[in-house]
């Protein structure tokens, strides 16, 4: 058992992080900026919740203090995401370097290298960032989460829509998937300063997908093909984002949809 920081564990990814590396045993504590009620869905019994900011590094002395290994499920969404993800993570390695945390596992996102799309940048500035700092550290990068792919469609609610990206293709992948990954990189697999890439079980069209998502809702509202415009179009009509060759045997979207419905 080892005394696992989970960064961000109040998140979509860091829940199921959390949670995993509860069921394994160890002793998780999270760190977030807020910390969840007992009875809110961010809560995972068996952890222990600490506040902490990234960025103006309150509580991450607290939140390091004995931990053998971090994961950092944080993120950051806007103009702010560059600077979270830079200086954010400087604070937090660096706190936990002094701390003597000797692992840092970072999740990241699949096929960004050479982004252009400003968000993507910002990730792979975070993985240089945490490639080039003292402890040991693995990067597991993932494609779209099913809840991400699923809330791109969902854009199109408020026009009584569906909103599917024409000419893309996802490989949408659970977080459960991911946080197993994640759990393993900081038990130790895979080789220290390594890049992992992991993918959903299928690539299917947008539209595809999106009709799964219409049928296990039953909603009426139309699938409107949209032709994302900027550099996060262009790469995905790319296929920059897929991964088949890191396909993971794990929950397709198909599966996915029917509990989330
Ligand atoms: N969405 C996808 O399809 C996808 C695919 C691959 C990889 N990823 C990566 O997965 C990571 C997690 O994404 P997610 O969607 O699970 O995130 P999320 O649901 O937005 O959760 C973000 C977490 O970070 C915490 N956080 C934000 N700012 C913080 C700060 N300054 N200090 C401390 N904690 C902070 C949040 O809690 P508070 O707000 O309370 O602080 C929350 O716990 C991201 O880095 C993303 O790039 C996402």
């Amino acid at each position: 058992m080892s005394r696992v920081l989970v960064v961000g564990g109040t998140g979509l990814a860091g829940r199921a992080v959390t949670a995993e590396a509860v069921a394994r045993g160890h002793q998780v504590v999270v760190a977030a900026r807020r910390t969840p009620d007992d009875d809110a869905p961010a809560y995972v019994d068996g952890a222990a919740y600490v506040t902490a900011d990234l960025v103006t590094g309150d509580g991450l002395e607290e939140a390091v203090d004995g931990a053998d290994v971090l994961i950092d499920a944080s993120n950051a969404g806007g103009r702010r995401a560059s600077y979270v993800f830079a200086h954010g993570s400087r604070n937090l390695l660096h706190t936990a370097a002094r701390y003597g945390v000797g692992r840092a596992v970072l999740l990241s996102i699949a096929g960004i290298d050479g982004a252009r799309y400003p968000y993507y940048r910002s990730k792979l500035v975070q993985e240089s960032v945490y490639l080039e700092s003292p402890l040991e550290v693995r990067i597991v990068r993932a494609t779209q989460f099913h809840d991400f792919v699923t809330s791109v469609f969902e854009r199109g609610r408020r026009f009584g829509t569906l909103t599917a990206p024409s000419g893309t293709r996802f490989q949408p992948i659970a977080v459960a998937d991911v946080a197993r990954v994640l759990v393993d990189a900081a038990e130790g697999a895979g080789e220290p300063g390594s890049t992992r890439t992991v993918g959903g079980p299928q690539v299917e069209s947008a539209r595809a997908l999106a009709r799964q998502w219409k049928d296990a809702t039953g909603t009426r509202r139309p699938i409107l093909s949209v032709r994302l415009t900027g550099p996060l179009g262009s790469a995905w009509r790319a296929g920059r984002h897929l991964a088949p060759e890191y396909a993971v045997q794990g929950t397709a979207y198909s599966a996915w949809v029917i509990g989330e419905a």
